[in-house]
């Protein structure tokens, strides 16, 4: 046979924030519900300051001059011929290309499009962009044709007159 207990029902004190906030269940929902929305804006909002902040760090490197440096002698490059070199810093791949016997120009080597390499491709008078068939004039660095809708990054190139070549450290607003 078994036995019965009778449990007693003891009081349980609610937990403080209930007794600070006492809301009823539906309140709480709305509550929650306006806390959701507020932290979806807020989020929205950080992403939006975000591309605010890329976009001005995006800016600010398109008109980063850097300084003038020295790159090679023109004697040491031959007519056709291009040079690769690092500038306005050691993380930015640049190349030179020799036009004629006087002329030289220099660009950043990084396509405006999704930033793979361009080279020179001398049959056809331009600069390639493999990934996704970009092509850009050899002098002025316009797009030719592709996906790139922005000219190289042109750095500015000076033979001085011990035939050095040099980076003037005036680079175009369409750096990246
Ligand atoms: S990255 Fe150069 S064409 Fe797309």
């Amino acid at each position: 046979m078994s036995e019965h207990v009778d449990v007693e029902a003891v009081p349980v004190d609610p937990p403080i924030w209930k007794r600070d906030f006492p809301y009823e269940a539906e309140s709480e929902e709305e509550v929650t519900r306006r806390e959701f929305a507020r932290y979806l804006l807020l989020g929205a909002g950080t992403m939006a300051a975000a591309n605010v902040g890329l976009a001005a760090w995006t800016q600010l490197r398109s008109i980063n001059t850097g300084e003038p440096m020295e790159i090679i002698a023109l004697d040491e490059v031959s007519v056709g011929g291009t040079y690769l070199f690092r500038y306005p810093t050691d993380a930015d791949p640049a190349v030179l290309l020799r036009v004629d016997d006087a002329q030289v120009v220099a660009f950043s080597q990084k396509c405006t499009h999704l930033g793979c390499v361009v080279y020179f491709e001398p049959d056809h008078d331009r600069w390639h962009c493999p990934c996704h068939e970009g092509n850009f004039e050899p002098v002025t660095g316009e797009v030719i044709s592709g996906p790139p809708t922005r000219p190289l990054g042109k750095i500015e190139v000076e033979v001085r007159d011990d035939g050095r070549i040099w980076a003037l450290g005036k680079v175009s607003e369409h750096y990246e």
